[in-house]
């Protein structure tokens, strides 16, 4: 369906693009850390430069935290209006001692690009607007209206969408959203993404004496915070790996036969997975696979813990407080609001005398998924199919990317076309994060493809 310049365009120029993925992923974005924020507004101004380039009518959209960048250009209203989503913040890049090279000094190796952010989000983000760019070297219009959306506060978890959404839903309105911010199903198995995993993300705060004791002075007479946290944290899972907060698993969904046996049927290969982690042993809940524990079902980590001396040598104390963030992963049809409730009902029952217990909420999206029989899917399909010369296969996902939900709920908006460009073992969130330059190549050339084929299924459509 692409014009063939078009290829021709996007084949010249894949060195260009690399390097101009270079620049975007020399600004360190991080944007948990506040150390950062002149460098996320920096990375805004990229996204933002290089839409203006293409001609794109663009607004640095200020938020109470970091700014979202919001652009469009708009040929006619009898065309179908695309809007795509990705974010320019990443992760922070520690430890940084187990970096082969700088997570923010791009390095190619093997055929990957090298650098925190890679994959996610900007590598794949930028997918799309060098499609754009190759389409309009080529044409004077796009084949369909585009709207383009990113945002800085993706991997905090979006919290100044709500109010940004809800004030500009007449500007974003769209036939259809195209998000690529997750992975095919492995490396060369494209995938499109029908189902996310929503988040309750928690902190857990103890307090117990008012400052740091001698563990001589005072041992024996005050409840120790870390040993107080640490039981209540014990508490929170069964020997078997479930989760044992009462109520956790009211509102989970039973998978279907269909689907349990859809997902048995994909590659997974369990050896070359406990190599790639380094774990001697997959656990977790034993009657479900591991791709179904992965995606599918509900699960709780602890994420960090903290309290007393850890520090070199010998500091002999009560500690005064103690804490620890822990992530829940929620499946359809729990909601992040009640689990919150149940966490915390759950925490303060187990409460002992001599210390203070606080939760608060980090973060909650709800799980969503998609309509795979809708008509757009066959057009992301054909993009996939297309950019990566094969058929891709529908998937879920563990991962939660906030504004999916949040765009069928304050959008109303179903049509959400999720299709990863990378690869799971491309390390987001780790140290070493990458990105493959073939799957780059790809994606480009899926995206572009992708604008053509929503054109001809809208025209089609009656
Ligand atoms: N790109 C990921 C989400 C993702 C991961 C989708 C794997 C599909 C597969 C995204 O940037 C991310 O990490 N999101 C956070 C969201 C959170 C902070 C609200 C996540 O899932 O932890
Ligand atoms: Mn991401």
């Amino acid at each position: 369906m692409l014009p063939q310049r078009i290829l021709e365009q996007i084949s010249a120029n894949r060195h260009r693009y690399v390097e101009e993925l270079s620049d975007f992923l020399r600004i360190p974005s991080v944007s948990t850390d506040s150390a950062h924020a002149s460098d996320i507004r920096k990375a805004a101004h990229w996204v933002l430069d290089k839409l203006n380039g293409l001609g794109f009518q663009t607004e640095l959209c200020e938020t109470e935290r970091h700014p979202i960048v919001f652009a469009h250009r708009l040929f006619d209203p009898g065309r179908p209006t695309l809007l795509i989503y990705g974010h320019y913040d990443v992760q922070p890049p520690d430890p940084l001692d187990e970096w082969v090279t700088p997570p923010f000094s791009p390095s190619i190796r093997d055929g990957y690009i090298y650098a925190r952010g890679a994959t996610d989000n900007k590598g794949q983000c930028l997918t799309y607007l060098e499609a754009l760019e190759a389409i309009l070297a080529v044409n004077e219009a796009l084949p369909i209206n585009v709207k383009v959306l990113v945002e800085g506060e993706e991997e905090i978890g979006s919290p100044s969408l709500v109010p940004f959404l809800t004030g500009h839903l007449d500007q974003l309105e769209a036939d259809a959203i195209a998000i690529s911010d997750g992975s095919q199903f492995a490396s060369d198995i494209p995938a499109i993404t029908y189902g996310l995993r929503g988040l309750c993300y928690l902190q857990v705060d103890v307090q117990g004496p008012r400052f740091d004791l001698h563990s001589g002075s005072f041992g024996g007479l005050v409840a120790n915070p870390v040993q107080v946290l640490s039981e209540m944290l014990a508490q929170l899972k069964n020997e078997d790996g479930t989760v044992a907060i009462p109520g956790f698993y009211d509102q989970v969904k039973n998978l279907q036969p269909s689907e349990r046996q859809e997902m048995g049927n994909l590659p997974l290969n369990e050896i070359d997975l406990k190599q790639y982690l380094g774990v001697d042993q997959l656990v977790g809940e034993a009657d479900y696979r591991p791709l179904e524990r992965r995606t599918a079902r509900p699960t709780l980590d602890i994420n960090g813990i903290w309290g007393g001396f850890s520090g070199e040598g010998a500091k002999t104390i009560i500690p005064a407080k103690a804490g620890a963030k822990v992530s829940m992963r929620l499946v359809p049809d729990q909601r992040a609001s009640a689990i919150n409730e149940l966490f915390t009902n759950f925490l303060h029952s187990m409460v002992p005398p001599g210390v203070k217990v606080q939760v608060s909420e980090i973060h909650g999206s709800d799980p969503v998924l998609i309509d795979r029989n809708q008509p757009a899917m066959q057009a992301a399909a054909n993009a996939i199919e297309s950019g990566f010369g094969k058929t891709p296969i529908f998937i879920r996902e563990g991962g939660s990317i906030p504004i999916v939900g949040l765009f069928k709920e304050l959008l109303g908006c179903d049509t959400i076309l999720l299709m990863g460009w990378g690869s799971p073992d491309d390390g987001a969130h780790s140290p070493n994060e990458r990105f493959s330059l073939e799957d780059f190549h790809r994606g480009i050339r899926a995206a572009a493809v992708l604008f053509y084929e929503l054109s001809r299924m809208f025209n089609e459509s009656p």
